[in-house]
């Protein structure tokens, strides 16, 4: 994944716990690697040791760490360092959630080496749409669902999000139910 990725856990705990703190996260990760370009792909291994050594350091669960991160990913990454693609996405929750298909096409303008995720949208109704995402990667649903909270608290409308069915269940994708 493109360095911003690690990157941004790197100013996750950094701001939310101290600089040792990522230095101890670094060192347990055993990555070999002293700062993160954000232009630059880096080994999916990478951002997957980063995540394992949180959850380590801090005593969470790799799905708690990625979830955390999901929301941080919007609220700070995506709103301070790109608010204009994020508010061109939608007025409201539904809008962005409806358009979410096609919002990693206008980041491949600036990543042309990114491996994105593929969503599609079903169900669509006043209160609730199924967000169907694929993807070449393994074991990040919960970073999916800390997006999609992070989007609510974005939108300022508070959500509920279900998994209605998962590849660690034998399905071919992950169904997030998220209701408003
Ligand atoms: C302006 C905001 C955003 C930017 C700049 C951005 C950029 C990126 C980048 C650079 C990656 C790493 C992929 C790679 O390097 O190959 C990525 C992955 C990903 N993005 Fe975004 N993204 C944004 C918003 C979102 C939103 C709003 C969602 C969904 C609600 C989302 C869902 C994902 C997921 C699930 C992945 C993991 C890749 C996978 O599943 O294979 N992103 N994005």
């Amino acid at each position: 994944m493109y360095g911003i990725v690690n990157k941004a856990i790197q100013d996750l705990v950094i701001e939310q716990f101290g600089e040792s703190e990522w230095e101890m996260v670094k060192k347990k990760s055993g990555i070999d690697v002293d700062f993160f370009l954000s232009n630059e792909p880096y080994d999916d291994d990478i951002t997957y040791k980063l995540a394992a050594a949180v959850a380590e350091v801090f005593d969470m669960t790799i799905g708690q760490v990625l979830n955390i991160f999901g929301e941080y990913w919007v609220l700070r990454t995506g709103k301070e360092k790109y608010g204009g693609l994020m508010s061109a996405g939608g007025a409201n929750l539904k809008e962005f959630l409806v358009n979410l298909p096609l919002f990693h096409n206008r980041i491949m303008l600036m990543y042309p080496k990114l491996t994105p995720p593929e969503f599609k949208v079903s169900d669509i109704s006043d209160n609730a749409i199924h967000v169907h995402y694929f993807s070449k990667r393994e074991g990040l649903q919960e970073f999916v669902r800390g997006l999609l909270s992070g989007l609510g608290k974005l939108y300022n409308t508070s959500v509920l999000i279900e998994l209605l069915q998962t590849r660690d269940e034998g399905s071919s994708h992950e169904i997030f139910k998220v209701s408003w």
